[in-house]
């Protein structure tokens, strides 16, 4: 049986890092609610001379170092993001031309924090039916060009950043003994459109708008669609939850993240957890938080990894890997 076997990671953050003390110059906030209500206590943010395509390249680039690969052996650049550098074409193809890859294919994903999850789902379709046999997924965002300035209660709450993995074809046995994904599920409820979305648009208002979000109606569906998204993947791998190694979900708010380990009892030390950090990257933040636990030999050779996603659309799903 094919399957979609990790076999680098890489991320980029900017050198710009904005505390919430910073923040608290800008609008009526302080580092105290910053802190108790997210987690949160930094972020980073590109330069304005660095676009997405930057941050993908730097991030990609080090994946392709960490598996040992050029340019050359790879089949695909599949880019998920919310913040392109321009309505189209993709930002995938200039990461793709960036790179120096002049065969093969590049697409963008638009599922804003769940495109991560998307993506892998995506490429690991794409690998298991014999289309490619070596891909990059990357998750990068500039999320500071959408923000607005002035709005307390989203501007704390995003960072900039890239993550990126390659996957290779690798032949496993079909059980949850093999290296690679495991299982993936994605879903989308479109219900629940307004309660985050950027208020412009090519075909809506010509412009291309700032983030607006229902903070409330967001935190509920995540903890909820979250959880639920890991224990479906857990439940179709036939496993239990202690069996996981390690959860890398989509990194919101740490109370999201607290609330997710409850509802899968679980300790928090068997969660990746970035938010303190990077903020919300959005179609970076799993990317991000997964390279730096391999990078620093937190999640090993072998390890099941569970991530899990939620964001705008609203869109939602997981992905369970053996590494
Ligand atoms: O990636 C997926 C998408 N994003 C998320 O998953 C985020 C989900 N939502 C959240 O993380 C939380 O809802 C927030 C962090 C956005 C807000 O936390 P909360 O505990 O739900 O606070 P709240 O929205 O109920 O606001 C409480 C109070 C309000 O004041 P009043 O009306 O009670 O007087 C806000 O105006 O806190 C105020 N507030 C702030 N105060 C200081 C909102 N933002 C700030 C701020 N600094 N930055």
């Amino acid at each position: 049986m094919r399957r979609a076997r990790l076999i680098g990671h890489g991320r980029y953050l900017p050198e710009r890092i904005v505390s919430n003390d910073d923040l608290s110059q800008r609008v009526d906030t302080s580092d105290a609610w910053i802190r108790q209500r997210t987690g949160i206590r930094q972020r980073h943010m590109a330069e304005p001379n660095q676009v997405t395509s930057d941050l993908a390249v730097a991030a990609a680039e080090a994946a392709l170092a960490s598996a040992g690969l050029s340019i050359d052996a790879v089949d695909g650049v599949v880019l998920a993001t919310s913040t392109p550098d321009n309505t189209y074409p993709a930002t995938a193809a200039r990461v793709q031309a960036k790179l120096g890859m002049t065969r093969g294919f590049a697409f963008d994903i638009a599922a804003v924090c769940s495109g991560f999850v998307y993506g892998l789902t995506i490429a690991d379709n794409l690998i298991r039916g014999g289309q490619a046999d070596t891909l990059l997924v990357i998750g990068a965002e500039t999320n500071s060009r959408i923000l607005d300035w002035e709005d307390r209660s989203t501007c704390v709450l995003f960072g900039d950043g890239a993550g990126a993995v390659l996957l290779r074809a690798d032949v496993g046995t079909g059980t949850t003994a093999d290296h690679g994904i495991l299982t993936c599920h994605i879903y989308s409820d479109g219900r629940g459109y307004d309660a985050l979305k950027v208020d412009g648009g090519p075909s809506s208002t010509g412009t291309v708008g700032h983030v607006r979000m229902n903070g409330g109606e967001v935190f509920k569906h995540a903890v909820q669609n979250m959880a639920d998204a890991a224990m479906t993947a857990i439940a179709a791998a036939g496993l239990t939850p202690e069996q996981i190694d390690w959860i890398v979900p989509h990194q919101a708010n740490q109370r999201i993240i607290d609330a997710i380990g409850r509802r899968l009892d679980l300790p928090m030390d068997r969660f990746v957890s970035t938010v303190a950090d990077h903020a919300n990257t959005s179609a970076a933040s799993i990317p991000l938080a997964l390279a730096e636990a391999i990078g620093d030999g937190r999640i090993r050779t072998g390890d099941l990894v569970l991530m899990q996603a939620m964001g705008a659309g609203f869109t939602w799903g997981s992905v369970l890997a053996r590494l």
